[in-house]
């Protein structure tokens, strides 16, 4: 029996210590079985974009995750306008909601206070299923405001209140806005919390008689992405960052659809001053609802932060656009074929609002909101998830336009919403014909699904559209973000790895989901008012997308496992990715010729069950260890190994 000593552990020093420990775990195994990489055979190139990130405001990822705004409904504009508000225990007063005389027209509705004593009038936002706040951090309040005939309560005061109701609701902190005329402006001031909690509430009052309007009511936190004005939240960017996703595409899934055709995405709404974004329900409330909906799409994340996050996090950007069609799950509305014009033309606008000179209208509109460089588009979706021949006649009208102006640019096309059958071969067959770029490919399906699937891709035309991998997840059951579920996914994607010549993209949907209020799980990652978690199949996507190579290389590996091999040629390294989804371990050796260095590996694993969640983040998370090139797979594991190899 023959054991090769571990390689030389290659850690930071700061790390040494802890990664020493990890030495005692690393046991050499008996290598039973090989693992063949050809490292003097590199094949295609890597797509550089291969793994990325799907965003959709869906599960309160945009308004009450992302996008940090704390006041729901800060515009009075949902459905009924004071959703989000609870209304004042006191009588001394009256909540009057005009629609008449408000900012804009993108915001008709505000909120006359009427109050009629002297002792305190106002009312109280709850956030998103609570406002979140952190000891010692500061807060921007701020609203618009005007007396209406000029005369009225002088101040306007935001408190921040413990959630506890009575006991607990003790103030948090508290900023005053003076200074008010006859005209609306915007006020702000700065407030200062002084404990942590999740589920605080935001009372504003004032406390002189008579009639005060207010609208754009907002408490946002000053520790946003890159401190922005208007900026993301801190914790979710960073583990979007984390990952070294190849692309963003945004702003979704059904939300580009609208369960109508005037609830669509419609991008130009989205930029610009947030007051005067006109906010509209979002696809994923219940319209129907007999309680008042409260999931709309403020648009404060917009079209330029979603360019900017792009630029933000290294992702290449891939806005999705609506085609001419209502979500076809929920309705067969589309635009007639000679009314398009509209719909193309905000693609066309889209790409010089990306791409065009300072001196363009919309390229202008950008520098003037603070980006002059242009933001690199080279892809866009035309639909999201639609079938049939009506979509392939309005695909024409938008391909034949776009390629006249921007040859360059990149189209996504859609494959509908199943991975086979009539529907997905018919929109192949035309887009094949059609000589499409991408076809955009979406599949939630059991664990198994994705096991049986690894090579799904091995034997596509070479020659027809490449393929975006645009939606996917392994459905457990339960819908839960289980080690199983990941693993399952892992094993797929060494099937895109290996065949990322013709798969140049694909991501994991949806993004992100908000422990209180979501409406589709499993998500890649989960966030509460403070807090948030990478699920098992984050860190699977992390893994992949942080150790990506430039050149496909063959690999020949033993029944049961699932393997890819990439070469990166930058760094001289071969990089392995290795997925044991049995029950036992299994030793190999693997095979690549001559190492130049220390080799490092990553290992994920655990029992099928095991989550992650609030309380443990890292209940699933990888293990860096030392390695040598015989090693134990641990059953239900993915191993990523980096050999140098140049
Ligand atoms: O990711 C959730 C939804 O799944 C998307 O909005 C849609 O495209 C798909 O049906």
């Amino acid at each position: 029996m023959r054991y090769q000593r571990p390689i030389r552990l290659f850690v930071f020093p700061a790390v040494a210590l802890v990664a020493t420990a990890f030495v005692a775990f690393v046991r050499a195994q008996p290598a039973i079985e090989t693992i063949a990489v050809q490292v003097n055979r590199p094949g295609a190139a890597v797509s550089p974009t291969l793994f990325g990130l799907f965003f959709e405001d869906i599960n309160f990822a945009a308004d009450g995750g992302l996008y940090p705004e704390l006041v729901k409904n800060r515009s009075f504009e949902f459905t009924e306008p004071l959703a989000g508000w609870s209304r004042p225990m006191t009588a001394e007063g009256q909540l009057i909601a005009l629609a008449e005389g408000g900012l804009n027209e993108n915001n008709p509705h505000y909120l006359r206070m009427r109050s009629e004593g002297a002792s305190g009038f106002g009312i109280t936002n709850g956030g998103f299923r609570g406002i979140g706040v952190e000891a010692g951090k500061e807060y921007v309040f701020s609203a618009w405001v005007r007396t209406p005939g000029g005369a009225g309560p002088k101040s306007l005061r935001g408190a921040l209140l413990g959630g506890g109701g009575g006991r607990g609701g003790g103030k948090l902190g508290e900023a005053t806005l003076t200074g008010f005329s006859g005209q609306w402006k915007r006020y702000e001031a700065v407030l200062k919390a002084a404990t942590t909690t999740p589920n605080a509430r935001l009372q504003v009052s004032v406390s002189e008689p008579g009639d005060l309007d207010i609208d754009m009511v907002s408490l946002f936190p000053k520790d946003t992405w890159k401190g922005r004005p208007n900026g993301l939240r801190r914790d979710l960017v960073q583990l979007l960052a984390d990952m070294k996703p190849g692309f963003l595409r945004f702003p979704g899934g059904c939300i580009v659809e609208g369960r109508r055709l005037a609830l669509r995405y419609q991008w130009k709404k989205t930029v610009g001053d947030v007051s005067e974004r006109r906010s509209i329900i979002n696809r994923w409330s219940d319209e129907n609802a007999r309680v008042a909906p409260d999931y709309f799409q403020s648009f404060g994340l917009g079209f330029y932060e979603y360019f900017q996050l792009s630029e933000d996090i290294g992702a290449s950007p891939l806005p999705i656009l609506n085609c001419g069609m209502a979500c076809q799950f929920n309705s067969s509305e589309m635009a007639a074929m000679d009314q398009l014009d509209e719909y193309v033309r905000d693609a066309l606008d889209l790409i010089e609002f990306a791409n065009g000179g300072t001196d363009t209208a919309w390229g202008g509109l950008r520098a003037r909101l603070g980006h002059p460089a242009p933001f690199n588009l080279k892809m866009i979706g035309i639909g999201n998830e639609q079938w049939g021949k009506a979509y392939v006649d309005r695909y024409k009208v938008f391909s034949a336009a776009i390629k006249a102006k921007y040859p360059a640019i990149q189209l996504i096309t859609s494959a509908g919403p199943s991975p086979s059958g009539a529907q997905f071969d018919f929109l192949w067959g035309e887009m094949r014909k059609l000589k499409a770029d991408l076809v955009d490919e979406h599949y939630y399906q059991p664990p198994q699904w994705f096991l049986d699937n690894s090579h799904r891709y091995d034997n596509y035309d070479r020659n027809g559209p490449k393929v975006f991998a645009g939606e996917y997840a392994a459905h457990t059951p339960e819908k839960r973000n289980t080690w199983g579920a990941a693993l399952a996914e892992a094993a797929f994607m060494t099937g895109l790895e290996r065949n990322s010549d013709v798969v140049q993209m694909a991501s994991y949907a949806p993004m992100l989901a908000h422990v209180d209020a979501w409406q589709w799980a499993p998500d890649l990652i989960w966030f509460d008012n403070l807090k948030s978690f990478g699920t098992p199949s984050y860190y699977v996507q992390k893994l992949f997308a942080a150790n990506l190579g430039n050149r496909i290389l063959p690999v020949t590996v033993p029944n049961g496992l699932y393997a890819s091999a990439l070469l990166d040629e930058k760094s001289g390294e071969v990089i392995l990715k290795v997925v044991n989804a049995g029950n036992a371990e299994r030793g190999v050796r693997i095979s690549l010729g001559d190492v130049k260095g220390a080799a490092r590996a990553w290992v994920l694993s655990s029992e099928l069950a095991s989550e992650n969640s609030v309380e443990k983040p890292l209940n699933v998370a990888p293990v860096e260890r030392s390695s040598g090139l015989d090693l134990s797979l641990a059953a239900r594991s993915l191993t990523v190994l980096r050999v140098p190899v140049r």
